[in-house]
């Protein structure tokens, strides 16, 4: 039998989560089936249960759904737990949570893009979910430092605080700021998980702020935002997050499936799409 999964999201007609799961399934020789579904802003809980009624084996969350996800579940990874979000749901005796967002970050900037994170300088710029996310993952690569500037100071500090509270013998220094306070510091890797870049919105962040061979990274896909033109201008090697994007579903399709998809194809085949 065929084995049935989706995504459910609002809006969900813009995934390229089926395009990339059939390319996984299809390479790996999985009988699978993989949909996408527009869940009702006041009824993701009813739309999980009659997946799991009609046999569905999981399901992946995007915007806005995944905190909802998170509570949903019976049994959350760690990091989903740290993320307090999850984008991936298993459905076995029990539902089961994870948060693959933040792997699939590391694994685009250091398996795709080559770029080791120990003992480097980041920044991660964004305090809201995005930036949440990915966070547990990125100190577990062990840079020397992260600061985490973001435009409401106190999200910052709070997700610095939320760490602390957890973290032990981490050896990365971790501060939050506001954009004000990055005047004089460079950064090896700069991550933008901030959502400006949805309205074309340039961030208020200096120039100099780029280190040389600095990786300038944003979360967002499709079309080069205004952090983006503004690293490469300043001569920072810039990827957007197509990359994270089919990291982070692999490592989903490796949850359910037991088997790690091939990515780099994948990626290519994806950023070949025609515009839509
Ligand atoms: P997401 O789930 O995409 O992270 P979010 O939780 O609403 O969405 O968070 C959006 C992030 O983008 C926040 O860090 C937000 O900054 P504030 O916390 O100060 O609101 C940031 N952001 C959005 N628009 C921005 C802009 N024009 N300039 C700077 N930061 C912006």
């Amino acid at each position: 039998m065929t084995d049935l999964y989706a995504v459910i999201g609002h809006p969900i007609a813009h995934s390229k989560s089926p395009l990339i799961h059939e390319a996984f399934a299809k390479q790996t020789n999985q009988d699978m089936r993989y949909e996408p579904i527009l869940g009702p802003l006041d009824g993701f809980e009813a739309t999980v249960h009659d997946l799991i009624a009609k046999g569905y084996k999981g399901v992946n969350v995007t915007v806005p759904f995944k905190f909802e996800a998170f509570k949903f579940a019976k049994q959350p990874s760690k990091r989903a737990i740290f993320a307090g979000a999850a984008n991936t749901l298993s459905f076995a005796d029990e539902v089961r949570a994870d948060n693959t967002d933040g792997a699939g970050l590391v694994r685009d900037i250091e398996g795709n893009l080559k770029v080791s994170i120990a003992a480097k300088s980041i920044l991660l710029i964004g305090a809201g979910g995005a930036a949440e996310g990915v966070l547990q993952p990125l100190l577990e690569a062990k840079p020397k430092l992260l600061v985490i500037a973001n435009r409401t100071l106190e999200k910052a500090q709070d997700m610095v605080k939320k760490v602390e509270r957890q973290k032990s013998d981490s050896p990365t220094t971790l501060t939050g700021c506001t954009f004000a306070d990055l005047q004089s510091q460079q950064f090896d890797i700069v991550i933008n998980a901030t959502s400006a870049g949805l309205t074309e919105t340039a961030l208020p962040i200096p120039n100099s702020l780029f280190a040389k061979n600095c990786l300038a990274y944003d979360m967002m896909y499709g079309r080069e935002t205004p952090f983006m033109q503004q690293a490469r201008q300043n001569g920072a090697q810039v990827a957007d997050g197509l990359g994270m994007l089919v990291e982070q579903a692999a490592e989903a399709f490796y949850i359910w499936r037991g088997v790690r998809p091939e990515t780099r194809t994948v990626i290519q085949q994806i950023r070949n799409l025609p515009k839509a």
